[in-house]
């Protein structure tokens, strides 16, 4: 995977992407027991919002650390908490990197914890950085059915792309911890216990219009990449990208409200504890 490719338009779309998913960084940190002095770790940290947050809640007596694969995203949260001396952040895969062995008070992560070649052994990792009785608390989406924002692309992909693979659930992606039953049981064999999770109705409400929305799709989601490797000789692909968007923001401007658009969500929020 090529993380500085990857980084780029989600490093574009950073403001975007916070408003569409303040809803859940609301419920994740309401959850998230922060006191003055705790140890943090932010999984997957993006452009650093719930670090941020964290950094905020346990003040300069505390400590984050902030993960992130990508380098461009690790550097941008470095560049926004220059302020905060207590935010440290590390780049590399959360999967295998040393972080922190034995003395996180608390792990988070907003959809950061979903793209792991290897859950269980990612999950191991995460475990032993965390001292004894310390906690994981994670946001990751519920299935596709419950998620119009990810399922409206897929749909409108599988309408005019009719070679498109099928879909893997459980591959790295967005969607890969949506069934709650196996996610516990992999939380379970990493050596996590008293693992739970709450299933949330909120909604995501994305700046601008349905056509805004499309765009944003268009440019974080996966429908450019299913174009691409869908296309065959004598498709055009300008062509098949403005359908695409033009089916997409029909489909958003189904959930306009007076107030702009509000699109229903089901995101899991799963808490887990390290051996006492
Ligand atoms: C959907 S974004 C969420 C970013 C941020 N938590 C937020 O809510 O804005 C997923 C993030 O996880 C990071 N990521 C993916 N796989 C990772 C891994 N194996 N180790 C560390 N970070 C990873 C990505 O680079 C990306 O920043």
């Amino acid at each position: 995977m090529d993380w500085e490719e990857r980084a780029r338009p989600w490093i574009e779309a950073e403001t975007e992407l916070e408003e569409l998913h303040k809803n859940v960084g609301i419920e994740l940190i309401q959850r998230a027991p922060f006191e003055p002095g705790m140890n943090i770790l932010d999984i997957g940290c993006g452009s650093g919002s719930c670090s941020i947050a964290a950094a905020n809640a346990v003040g300069p007596t505390g400590h984050v650390t902030a993960v992130d694969i990508a380098p461009p995203l690790a550097r941008r949260t470095s560049q926004r908490t220059a302020s905060l001396q207590q935010v440290e952040v590390k780049t590399g895969d959360a999967q295998t990197l040393d972080l922190g062995s034995g003395t996180i008070d608390l792990a988070i992560s907003q959809f950061g914890v979903m793209f792991f070649a290897d859950p269980k052994a990612a999950f191991s990792n995460i475990n032993s950085a965390l001292r004894p009785s310390g906690r994981l608390l994670f946001a990751a989406w519920a299935g596709p059915m419950d998620n119009p924002w990810f399922s409206g692309s897929r749909k409108i992909a599988e309408v005019l792309l009719p070679d498109l693979p099928a879909a893997i659930p459980t591959a790295p992606g967005p969607l890969s911890l949506a069934n709650s039953e196996r996610t516990i049981a992999i939380l379970h064999e990493a050596g996590f216990e008293n693992v739970s999770v709450e299933t949330v109705d909120l909604t995501l409400d994305p700046i601008g219009s349905a056509a805004d929305v499309s765009k944003l799709q268009f440019k974080i989601g996966q429908l450019a990449a299913w174009i691409d490797q869908s296309l065959q000789d004598g498709d055009d692909a300008a062509e098949l990208a403005l359908d695409c968007q033009a089916k997409l923001t029909k489909f958003y401007s189904t959930f306009e409200t007076g107030n702009g658009v509000s699109i229903p969500a089901k995101v899991h929020f799963y808490s887990a504890f390290s051996r006492a």
